[in-house]
């Protein structure tokens, strides 16, 4: 491990402009990969990512996200849906609530950071009608869909960090 790392941390942003250039297989199958290897509780891995190329099913997905239009102008929208029944077998009701929505906001994490790292621009989308989002790619009744990642080439330079809060406000030393 190295400073690099931390770096790239540090300098990834929410990317709501692409330009209009495709997401080769090979760095879309390395951005997967690397969001997979998130940790899960219990290494379930209750999740499931619909990968979206056509336009048709991206306008959708712009429309359920109450318009949020930059969602179709990304060649590759990802939709990250979440298996509470295959977190649930092992962990009942924590599982259900609270571990698979962990699991799959680690997924998500990974996939905008390996995004960053090899060049593109993402964005972790979870205002959208999670019916309509549902119906648009047609997920089963057994899975929720948890976010909406559109992922492309950023159409200009990242915007500026986003403020944090201070550690000092953040942070707890010990003990509350
Ligand atoms: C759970 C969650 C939901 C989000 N939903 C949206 C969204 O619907 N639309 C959007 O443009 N950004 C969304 N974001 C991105 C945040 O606005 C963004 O991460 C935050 O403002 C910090 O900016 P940064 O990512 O550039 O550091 C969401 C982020 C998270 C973690």
């Amino acid at each position: 491990m190295n400073e690099e790392c931390i770096t790239a941390l540090l300098s990834r942003r929410s990317v709501r402009k692409f330009k209009d250039e495709s997401v080769p297989e090979t760095d879309l199958e390395r951005i997967l990969e690397a969001g997979f290897s998130a940790p899960s509780a219990g290494n379930r891995q209750p999740w499931r990512v619909v990968v979206v190329r056509n336009e048709g099913t991206r306008n959708r997905l712009s429309r359920a996200a109450y318009d949020q239009e930059f969602i179709a102008e990304a060649p590759v929208v990802l939709v990250v849906c979440a298996v509470p029944s295959e977190s649930a077998e092992r962990y009942r009701e924590r599982g259900r609530t609270l571990y698979v929505l962990q699991d799959t906001a680690a997924l998500t994490e990974n996939i905008l950071l390996a995004a960053h790292i090899i060049g593109y621009g993402a964005c972790w989308i979870g205002a959208f009608d999670e019916d309509l989002a549902r119906s648009v790619v047609s997920v089963p009744d057994d899975m929720r869909p948890v976010a909406i990642i559109p992922i492309g080439k950023p159409s200009r330079p990242a915007p500026g960090r986003r403020s944090r809060r201070a550690l000092s406000e953040v942070v707890v030393w010990e003990s509350f």
